[in-house]
C-alpha cells in the first residue's frame, strides 16, 4: 500500500481529474488525499515576503504531507502555455528552506497530469522540467484531457501502478 498526494492547482476541472486518480488509487487499497493549491491560497511570492516572519506563510503542514506521501500526482490546466501561478508560487515558497526542498523532491514518484482548454501538451512540458529540475523522478506516462477530450480511465490506471515502487 502507498500514500498517495493528488496536487491540483485549481478547483475545477483539475479537482474532478485529481479525485479520478485518487479513486483508482483507492480502489487498489492505497491511501489518497487531495490538495487543491487554490484553496490554500498563498500570498505572492516576493523577496521581500519572505524576509517578514509577518508575512511569510506556514507551509510546515504542506511540506510534511508532501514529505509523507511515497507518491504525488500533480494535475494543472494550461495557462498561456505553461502552468497557474498557484503551482508556480507554491513551489518557490516551499523551496525557500533549499536544502530540505531537494531533499523532499529528490526521487519522488510524480505523475502528471491535466484538463486544459486545448491539449494540454504544453502544461505537461513545463511540468515535466520542472520537476526533473528539482530531482523528482517523474514518470514518462501522463494523462492528457481538455474541452475536447476525456481523461483515459487505462491512463490514469496505469499511471497510479507506474507509481508505486
Ligand atoms: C489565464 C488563463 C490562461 C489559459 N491559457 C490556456 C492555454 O494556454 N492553453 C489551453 O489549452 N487552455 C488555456 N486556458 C484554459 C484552461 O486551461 C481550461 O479552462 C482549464 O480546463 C481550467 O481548469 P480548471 O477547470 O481546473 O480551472 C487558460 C485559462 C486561463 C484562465
Amino acid at each position: 500500500m502507498a500514500r498517495f498526494l493528488m496536487i491540483t492547482a485549481t478547483s475545477g476541472t483539475n479537482y474532478e481529474l485529481a479525485e479520478m486518480f485518487s479513486n483508482n488509487a483507492q480502489e487498489k487499497g492505497h491511501e489518497t488525499e487531495i490538495i487543491d493549491l487554490s484553496e490554500i491560497d498563498l500570498p505572492m511570492f516576493t523577496m521581500a515576503r519572505s524576509k517578514d516572519p509577518e508575512q511569510a506563510p506556514d507551509l510546515s503542514e504542506l511540506i510534511q504531507k508532501m514529505t509523507d506521501a511515497d507518491a504525488w500526482v500533480v494535475l494543472a490546466p494550461e495557462y498561456n502555455g505553461s502552468y497557474p501561478p498557484t503551482l508556480n508560487n507554491a513551489i518557490a515558497w516551499m523551496s525557500l528552506d533549499w536544502q530540505s526542498f531537494r531533499s523532499m523532491c529528490t526521487g519522488k514518484p510524480v505523475g502528471l497530469g491535466t484538463h486544459s482548454g486545448g491539449g494540454g501538451a504544453h502544461v505537461i512540458m513545463a511540468m515535466r522540467q520542472q520537476f526533473s529540475f528539482i530531482g523528482a523522478d517523474v514518470i514518462g506516462r501522463s494523462c492528457l484531457s481538455g474541452r475536447n477530450k476525456d481523461a483515459n480511465p487505462e491512463t490514469i490506471d496505469a499511471m497510479i501502478d507506474g507509481l508505486v515502487r
